[in-house]
């Protein structure tokens, strides 16, 4: 077993780790910050759980390819999302919280609101009730939201090649409505949420994720 770091007071518990999300838009380029985030954590002594959502778990990254392929009714979607996230939730991503991993997650319940909500215009309340339902007192610790004008992500997206997904498939106005459910998280959740300008070349998006974490991490 690997040792955690301790509450002190020689109970020998764990302190829970830190929950770390990223969210954006798709071609926001997220994704090519999560293995330098990892090893940023680790110098600084972290141990740490990589992992992402819809997926996380063998159960969920065939829910992801469903999700990711096959269309289907917006509330199966939205289910079968959360039905991912449930799974992933109970065997990976509360076990390491609880062993004293920080866990580092490529979306998470924010993305349901900003795509499902957002994107797709299921009722929030209908998003807020799932989440209730499977982690009403759990939140990430730290957000961190990449943002960009959906002009430019779709040039990445369209530089990079890549067959589409179903949500990548979408339209101008779908990324517009998702972009504005996102800013509209941030607006409600500022001090969880923190904004990165996704604009600018990767190492200087890269600053600006390094100085929150820093802030952070204390
Ligand atoms: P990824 O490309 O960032 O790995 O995410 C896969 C897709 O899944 C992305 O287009 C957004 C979508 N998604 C939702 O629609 N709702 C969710 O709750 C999550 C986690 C992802």
């Amino acid at each position: 077993m690997i040792a955690g770091r301790t509450d002190g007071a020689g109970s020998g518990r764990a302190v829970r780790g830190k929950f770390i999300t990223l969210e954006g838009i798709d071609g926001a380029g997220k994704s090519s910050h999560v293995a330098w985030i990892a090893e940023w954590l680790a110098e600084r002594g972290r141990r740490v759980l990589v992992t992402r959502e819809p997926g996380g778990t063998p159960l969920g990254e065939q829910l992801r390819a469903l999700l990711l392929g096959e269309p289907m009714d917006l509330r199966t979607e939205t289910l079968l999302v959360f039905a991912a996230r449930q799974e992933h939730l109970a065997k990976r991503i509360l076990p390491a919280l609880a062993r004293g991993e920080w866990v580092l997650c490529d979306r998470f319940t924010d993305a349901t609101f900003a795509y499902q909500g957002g994107g797709r215009g299921l009722p929030l309340a209908a998003v807020e009730a799932l989440e209730r339902w499977v982690h009403e007192a759990f939140q990430p610790d730290l957000t961190l939201y990449f943002d960009l004008p959906i002009a430019v992500a779709r040039e990445r997206l369209a530089a990079a090649q890549a067959a589409p997904d179903r949500f990548e498939q979408e339209g101008a106005e779908f990324f517009e409505r998702v972009r504005a459910a996102y800013l509209a998280r941030v607006a409600r959740d500022p001090h969880r949420i923190r904004i990165v300008d996704a604009t600018p070349c990767l190492s200087e998006v890269k600053k600006q994720v390094e100085d929150i974490l820093i802030t952070f991490c204390g």
